[in-house]
């Protein structure tokens, strides 16, 4: 998507050969004329798979994916990181580990709001190793739901997360797909 590579170019750091800063228009600060647009391509390839329900996990997926769920015009669901007091017992959970950041935390779905009559889209804003998205998956499963696929806004695709989700058969839409990066350095995939 030549929006989001050409505000990547502009706006995004790259601080070293994995990391890639974002703070301006999608970590920190949110672009929202951005990410309805997002939404709107999001929606575009997902619109022949039968999505009944975007999940993205807290807190950087939220606005992707709530634009993405207007345009599909399905409601959005909030993957928790930490296990809300209130929610009931009728909960899946699932253990991921960030490589990245070399923590690993319990993501919570409640079974309200999935259930074996549903299609799922995913998505997120960064596609690494793939954990994240890999316990999404697991969680979606757990509630009986299908998977229509996963949509990414920027994919490393010099790590092995596509692959992953490739391997176990899922649509994965990246925007924006970065073969390199290191200090100041940014290419996408050709
Ligand atoms: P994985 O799920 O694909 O294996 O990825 P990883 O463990 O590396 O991701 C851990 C966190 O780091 C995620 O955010 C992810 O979005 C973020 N992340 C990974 N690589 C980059 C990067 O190059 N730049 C930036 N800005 N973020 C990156 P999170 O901890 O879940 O937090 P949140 O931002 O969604 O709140
Ligand atoms: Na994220
Ligand atoms: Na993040």
């Amino acid at each position: 998507m030549k929006l989001l590579e050409d505000k990547i170019l502009a706006e995004g750091r790259a601080l070293n050969s994995s990391t890639l800063k974002v703070d301006s228009f999608i970590n920190h600060q949110v672009d929202p004329v951005l990410m309805d647009a997002i939404g709107r391509e999001f929606a575009c390839h997902f619109k022949n798979a039968g999505v009944t329900k975007v999940l993205t996990i807290e807190s950087s997926g939220i606005a992707p994916a709530v634009y993405t769920a207007m345009h599909l015009n399905v409601p959005m669901i909030i993957l928790k990181k930490q296990t809300s007091k209130i929610l009931n017992g009728n909960v899946a959970q699932t253990n991921i580990t960030s490589f990245t950041k070399g923590t690993s935390y319990e993501l919570t779905l409640s079974l309200d709001y999935v259930n074996p009559s549903d299609t799922v889209l995913i998505i997120d804003d960064f596609l690494a190793n793939g954990e994240a998205a890999t316990g999404a998956v697991r969680l979606a499963k757990a509630a009986g739901a299908k998977i229509a696929g996963i949509g990414i806004l920027i994919e490393k695709s010099f790590q092995k997360g596509r692959q992953k989700l490739l391997d176990q058969g899922y649509d994965v839409y990246s925007l924006a797909r970065i073969a390199r990066l290191d200090e100041g350095i940014i290419e996408f995939v050709k």
